[in-house]
């Protein structure tokens, strides 16, 4: 993989508090990435608004509102956001099949209509907050979480969305029994040399996500927090360079 190749796949999660502290890191970091993912508080906090910012730095948009609602609304609210121009958003996968399919036509209707390309659609299966014990005493679903996943998953399929967001140990299973060009998307994705005391054990290198076939990486916090995120976006592109 050459270096642009590699920086398509990585998505930084700008789970900033405000456009202010989003457009320093906006600026730091405009040519060392190709895609931002703006998740619901700093959407709800700017707006639209804060899209646009992103596409002004010249990079493209993975809105992570995980939209879940009645299929109208959602196709109406799908249109909406191919009218913004983003590269790619989430809805639940949970919210049915009529809902997956209705989001997907409003997309490819709308894109057609404003002329503009179609934003990809990841669907969100079991959130990593839902364990096994939760989904049967809580959600009253007899599946395991790992069953669920690959049931949902394979109904996104179907109904025609793009991937699904997957957790680094459920991307076997779905590679496994879906389409290659069906995308992972995968988040809590930790480089080697960042250890945190509160980091879940299901958090994989950006080198062993990609091993395992995620096609995108979401990483927030290793270079966010970091007080040289310039320098860490570098280490993880050489981490992964280094992928035999
Ligand atoms: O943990 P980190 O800051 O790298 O997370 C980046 C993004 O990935 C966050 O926006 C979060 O919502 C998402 N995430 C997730 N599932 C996890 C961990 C993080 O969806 N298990």
């Amino acid at each position: 993989m050459d270096g642009k190749a590699i920086r398509d796949k990585v998505i930084l999660a700008l789970d900033v508090e405000n456009k202010d502290i989003a457009e320093k890191y906006l600026k730091l970091l405009e040519d060392k990435l190709s895609v931002i993912k703006i998740g619901s508080y700093l959407y709800t906090q700017e707006g639209p608004d804060i899209v646009k910012r992103v596409h002004d730095h010249g990079m493209k948009v993975f809105l992570d509102l995980k939209f879940h609602d009645i299929p109208h609304t959602v196709a109406k609210t799908a249109r909406i956001v191919t009218s913004l121009g983003v590269y790619m958003f989430t809805i639940h996968t949970s919210g049915g099949k009529e809902m997956m399919r209705a989001c997907k036509e409003s997309v490819l209707k709308s894109a057609e209509e404003l002329g503009v390309v179609p934003p990809k659609i990841v669907g969100v299966t079991v959130l990593s907050s839902i364990d096994d014990k939760i989904l049967k005493k809580e959600l009253k679903i007899g599946k395991k979480r790992r069953s669920y996943v690959k049931i949902l998953s394979a109904f996104a399929f179907y109904s025609g969305l793009d991937g699904v967001v997957a957790s680094g140990e459920e991307i076997k299973n779905i590679k496994k029994i879906l389409n290659k060009d069906f995308l992972l998307v995968v988040p809590g994705i930790r480089p080697s040399w960042f250890i945190e005391a509160d980091d879940q054990k299901k958090a994989l290198t950006p080198k062993e996500a990609l091993a395992l076939g995620a096609d995108y990486l979401v990483i927030g916090r290793p270079v966010l927090k970091s007080p040289d995120p310039r320098h860490e976006m570098d280490r993880v592109y050489e981490e992964i360079l280094h992928i035999k």
